[in-house]
């Protein structure tokens, strides 16, 4: 890992970014746009967006706008709860794919595990991929069991489960479970929405290695090799976020963090939430 350029390879061999730009809540126009078009502009080659953000148009457009080579920049979208289910799914990928303006979609996943239609709505990312409009697909929000019940139908294995990852929440099992399996594990949150940043341990190691705690946590991701997507919609940030390449954690203080976890969530709990 030496620049945002670096990669980890996914399972069938596609090359994915390892830090990307989160955009929930970037609003459609020209606060979205210029978030992604900073972000390229800075050397960002990842951009996650969803169909449930209402921003995929502006996330296309700004790509567009960039000038960077498509196949250089790593997109992802998400089919939405409401349009899960097999024909649902084909017809939601199709409206993400005419709004981004793009011949394919790099990444794209289920957003949550609804019972009883996730199965349906990986059938059709399986046909989407087969047919060659996604390079790769994956989950979010999947616990064990919902992979475990995943991979014992699927044809193509998930890429990537994207969930709440933090020093809050680590998740060790499903980290584990995802090694196990060649699925790489993406930290949506990874700031926990700004809540972790004040806390002692971050703060402490921010200034000893003369960095924000901002980038120590996502310094942090990077040692336990998630993959991940902080938010930014301000130009400084942005930069700030990325600028984590030129140092690194020891082992004892990626623990000191690990141990913050109070598997406590800022989103809802996959087997809990309203569809
Ligand atoms: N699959 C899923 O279910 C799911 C769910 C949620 C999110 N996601 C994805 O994951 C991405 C990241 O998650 P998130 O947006 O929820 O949370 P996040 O990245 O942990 O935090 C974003 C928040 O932190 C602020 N922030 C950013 N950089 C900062 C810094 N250096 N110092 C202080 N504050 C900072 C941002 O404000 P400003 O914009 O004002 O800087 C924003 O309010 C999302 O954008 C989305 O792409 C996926």
């Amino acid at each position: 890992m030496k620049d945002l350029s670096s990669c980890t390879v996914l399972n069938n061999g596609v090359k994915m970014p390892w830090f990307g730009l989160g955009v929930y809540k970037s609003e459609e126009g020209a606060e979205v746009e210029n978030a992604v078009n900073t972000a390229l502009k800075h050397g960002y080659r990842s951009i996650d967006t969803a169909a449930f953000y209402q921003n995929e148009a502006g996330v296309g457009k700004a790509i567009k706008e960039s000038g960077i080579p498509r196949e250089e920049i790593f997109v992802t979208t998400k089919v939405w709860n409401d349009m899960q289910g097999y024909e649902n799914t084909l017809a939601s990928f199709e409206e993400s794919r005419k709004k981004l303006d793009l011949e394919y979609i790099d990444l794209f996943l289920i957003h949550w595990p609804v019972k009883g239609k996730f199965k349906d709505t990986w059938r059709a990312l399986e046909k989407l991929y087969h047919e060659g409009k996604v390079r790769a697909i994956g989950v979010c929000n999947f616990k064990v069991h919902h992979l475990e019940d995943l991979l014992s139908s699927c044809e193509v294995k998930p890429v990537i489960n994207q969930v709440e990852y933090h020093p809050r929440l680590t998740q060790k099992d499903v980290l584990q479970f995802c090694k196990e399996n060649d699925i790489q594990l993406e930290a949506w949150a990874p700031l926990m929405r700004g809540k972790i940043l004040d806390h002692p341990v971050i703060t402490e190691l921010a200034e000893k290695y003369g960095k924000t705690p901002a980038q120590i946590v996502l310094r942090w991701d990077l040692e336990h090799e998630v993959v991940t997507i902080p938010k930014s919609v301000k130009e400084h940030r942005i930069i700030e976020n990325a600028d984590v390449f030129d140092f690194s954690l020891t082992s004892e203080e990626v623990e000191k963090i690990d141990q913050l976890n109070k598997d406590e969530r800022t989103g809802p709990d996959p087997d809990t939430f309203s569809n």
